[in-house]
């Protein structure tokens, strides 16, 4: 089958199409027959992983030590990148009685990666559903790893209707969907993003955009009852005074330092610190399909690249250019 391989850690030429063995299934997996990957934060951060230290590392040093054995300290561990997948299964290990062969389906797969290729085996319990109805292969493989990433993180604050929340960093994969998410639950949502992309998050639903290269938020005299911050650009010492009395700053990417806020805030009475990983389940994938097919969540899909140019995907979503998500199409390779 056809892959792009990562051949080794660098720039966007380092993944090439070359010719690989093709998986068969083991008794409890599904061979899917890949027809749409992603270009997120995942693929970009594996594809030169060499190139990343502890400090550039946006978690707790020892996350870098485990992504660093995960992902090899000087050649590729992870031969295969893409995370997210939408495709139809193909061939059913014999115990398998969750899937049909020919159902469509979408998943994501981790720190596992391999969705670059033609063909994938997931075991059947994987983060793995039935695609949503009336989207395209490309619509449904950019949605599981920020949808999934943000439906987790939102339910460990139960946001309540009418609250406020401001997601800062609400143009990447996480933010636009925390975007939409907070939206359906009834929140009053503020999105923060650069100029180039403030129509695009507007476009999600946000009632109102700052762009962070103009406007300080932590200096607009609101006060929000979750501050939503992906990137963990926003310090407590900063935002506490946009907080309401018991509002929660939520961070996706952390160090050890917010995880001793979180500790020393959840004894203060005041607003607190919350530093949360999103494992992905496939009962948070069903309910995201969920959401998409009553029209909650939807994907804006940017732009779609084939399989022998996932470079030229890559090199595009580094350009800083993309206003929503990039789609690697791989049945037409
Ligand atoms: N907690 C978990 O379990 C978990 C799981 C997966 C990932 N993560 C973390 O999530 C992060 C990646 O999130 P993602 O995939 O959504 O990334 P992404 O798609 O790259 O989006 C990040 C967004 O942040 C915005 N941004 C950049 N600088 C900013 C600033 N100074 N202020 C506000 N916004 C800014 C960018 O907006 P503009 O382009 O408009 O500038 C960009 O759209 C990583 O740090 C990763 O460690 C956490």
């Amino acid at each position: 089958m056809k892959a792009s391989v990562l051949t080794q850690f660098g720039p966007p030429e380092v993944l090439q199409l070359r010719e690989v063995v093709q998986p068969t299934p083991k008794d409890n997996e599904v061979l899917v027959r890949v027809h749409a990957s992603s270009v997120n934060f995942g693929d970009l951060m594996a594809r030169d992983f060499k190139a990343v230290c502890p400090g550039r590392f946006n978690m707790p040093w020892l996350f870098w030590l485990i992504a660093k054995l995960t992902f090899g300290p000087d050649q590729p561990r992870v031969a295969i990148l893409g995370c997210e997948l939408a495709g139809e299964i193909e061939a059913v290990g014999k115990d398998v009685t969750l899937f049909k062969v020919g159902e469509r389906v979408f998943g994501f797969t981790g720190q596992s990666f391999g969705a670059y290729a033609e063909y994938l085996c997931l075991p059947e319990d994987g983060v793995l559903a039935a695609m949503p109805a009336n989207m395209s292969f490309e619509e449904a493989a950019v949605v599981p790893y920020g949808a999934l990433m943000a439906f987790n993180l939102l339910r460990k604050v139960n946001l309540q209707p009418g609250q406020k929340v401001l997601v800062n960093g609400a143009s990447g994969a996480i933010g636009s969907a925390a975007v939409q998410i907070a939206q359906h639950l009834g929140a009053q949502v503020t999105g923060v993003c650069a100029t180039p992309r403030l129509g695009y998050v507007r476009s999600l639903g946000a009632g109102q955009v700052i762009d962070y290269t103009r406007q300080d938020f932590t200096q607009n005299g609101e006060r929000y009852d979750l501050i939503f911050d992906i990137l963990g650009k926003a310090s407590y010492a900063r935002c506490k005074d946009s907080l309401t009395p018991r509002g929660v700053l939520l961070y996706a990417s952390f160090k050890t330092k917010q995880l001793a806020q979180m500790l020393w805030t959840s004894r203060s009475g005041g607003p607190r610190v919350v530093c949360a990983l999103a494992p992905g389940s496939r009962a948070d994938l069903l309910a995201i399909k969920e959401l998409i097919e009553a029209g909650s969540l939807r994907p804006i899909l940017d732009r779609s690249y084939p399989l022998a140019q996932a470079a030229e995907a890559h090199r595009y979503v580094e350009s800083g250019e993309k206003r929503g998500s990039v789609a690697i199409t791989i049945a037409a390779a």
